[in-house]
């Protein structure tokens, strides 16, 4: 299989379906956004976003199957599976404002072996297959340097809707305003990934994720020199709903603080 020649055609469908979803941005009103669940935005762009996106890419690879947000394909594949979000960062979307990206992941027997994440606002394409480095628009892209929680810019997200782990998490965030260069929260956890890629923040953590916000994220943060795990430092950070992603050299201590203040409460 020629990983490099897919990552060019997936990034190309990323093309593609970005303009779309560009051009309808002005469109965008109150009116035509759906609550799928409490705080959890669709609009007819993500679904007919995906809808291409799984046109183009059964094309690429007629057996793979799909593991896709929105649900407009849940056919599971024996071996190999796309991983979807056709618009991570609705509400970004809806409201106007950046940053909002598609995220696709290609999973081999559920290994992450290719990854494209395309930011529209600043039209940035992230990207990674199995084996090579990671890359912005055909720029190599390394993980940060820095090697302190103090020095670091660390990204979150806020839950929407899931807050059984509220209070363990604003101790969290207590802990690192005060011992951290700054917290952010984008709103698109695809683009905290990648922007720990590239070395923009030092590390993310967030909760109450889904496959289709992290995998191929993940992915290009692996392949740039950095590390992921799930709150506990185990491997479940694609299906297990926790993830923690930073350069190597802050990991340890990021992660010892994570887990020890979410496994309090
Ligand atoms: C959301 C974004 C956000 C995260 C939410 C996700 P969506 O994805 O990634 O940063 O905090 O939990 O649901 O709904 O815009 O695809
Ligand atoms: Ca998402
Ligand atoms: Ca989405």
């Amino acid at each position: 299989m020629n990983l490099e020649k897919i990552c060019s055609q997936v990034i190309e469908i990323t093309k593609s379906v970005g303009e779309f979803i560009l051009s309808e941005k002005s469109n965008i009103k109150e009116l035509i956004v759906e609550e799928k669940g409490l705080h959890d935005f669709v609009t007819y762009v993500d679904k007919t976003s995906e809808e291409r996106i799984v046109e183009k890419l059964k094309k690429i690879m007629p057996d793979a199957g799909f593991i896709a947000e929105e649900g407009t394909a849940n056919n599971k594949g024996d071996k190999y599976n796309w991983v979807i979000d056709p618009l991570d960062g609705t509400t970004n979307f809806i409201h106007g404002i950046t940053p909002f990206a598609i995220s696709i992941a290609l999973m081999e027997d559920n290994k992450v072996i290719l990854g494209v994440v395309h930011e529209l606002g600043l039209n940035e394409c992230f990207y990674a297959w199995k084996d090579n480095p990671a890359y912005l628009n055909g720029e190599e892209i390394k993980v940060s340097s820095k090697n302190t929680v103090e020095k670091s810019l660390i990204a979150t997200g806020f839950p929407y809707y899931d807050y059984d782990r509220l209070e363990p998490f604003m101790k969290t965030m207590e802990y690192f305003m005060q011992h951290s260069r700054g917290l952010r929260r984008l709103g698109s956890a695809a683009t905290d990934l990648v922007y720990v890629a590239c070395g923009r923040f030092e590390a993310f953590y967030e909760y109450s994720l889904n496959p289709w916000d992290v995998a191929a994220g993940a992915f290009i943060v692996q392949q740039a020199g950095g590390l992921v795990c799930d709150f506990n430092g185990e491997n479940n950070y694609i299906f297990g709903k926790e993830i923690i992603a930073s350069n190597r050299f802050v990991y340890n201590d990021f992660l010892s603080i994570v887990n020890d203040l979410m496994n309090k409460n």
